[in-house]
């Protein structure tokens, strides 16, 4: 069974191979949604799109394992590319090689995962 590694939480938990990393999460009491920087995280406890990859604020880094992560599915490639309404583009961009959307990723194997990834949006990868 795959360790998936939430470094901010210290938390490591065992999943099924296949498992979906926002399911899974969710589970072991990890909160995903982190707002803007903080700024409405509570509310986006609520409001999000439950799983559907629109909204974006499951967004995680996996800073180890990404080769252990599903492909990208489209859904998760539009709202980080194409959608610049969602905050989720902004915090993609700079953090192409490990941002990913907890909701579309399956867990193939072992996997380090920083939860609620802070956005930069004045830093050197914003408009980079
Ligand atoms: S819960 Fe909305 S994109 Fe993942």
């Amino acid at each position: 069974m795959p360790t998936v590694n939430f470094v901010n939480e210290k938390k490591q938990i065992e999943v099924p191979a296949g498992a979906n990393l926002r399911v899974e999460a969710m589970k072991a009491g990890i909160k995903l949604y982190g707002g803007l920087n903080g700024v409405g995280a509570g509310l986006n406890e609520v409001f999000n799109c439950h799983g559907l990859g629109h909204c974006g604020t499951c967004r995680v880094k996996i800073t180890k394992g990404m080769e252990n992560a599903s492909p990208m599915s489209m859904m998760e490639k539009v709202t980080f590319k194409f959608n610049p309404l969602g905050p989720a583009m902004f915090a993609y961009i700079g953090n192409e090689d490990t941002m990913r959307l907890a909701c579309c990723t399956r867990v193939e194997g072992d996997m380090t995962v920083e939860t609620k990834p802070p956005m930069n949006l004045t830093g050197e990868n914003f408009f980079s």
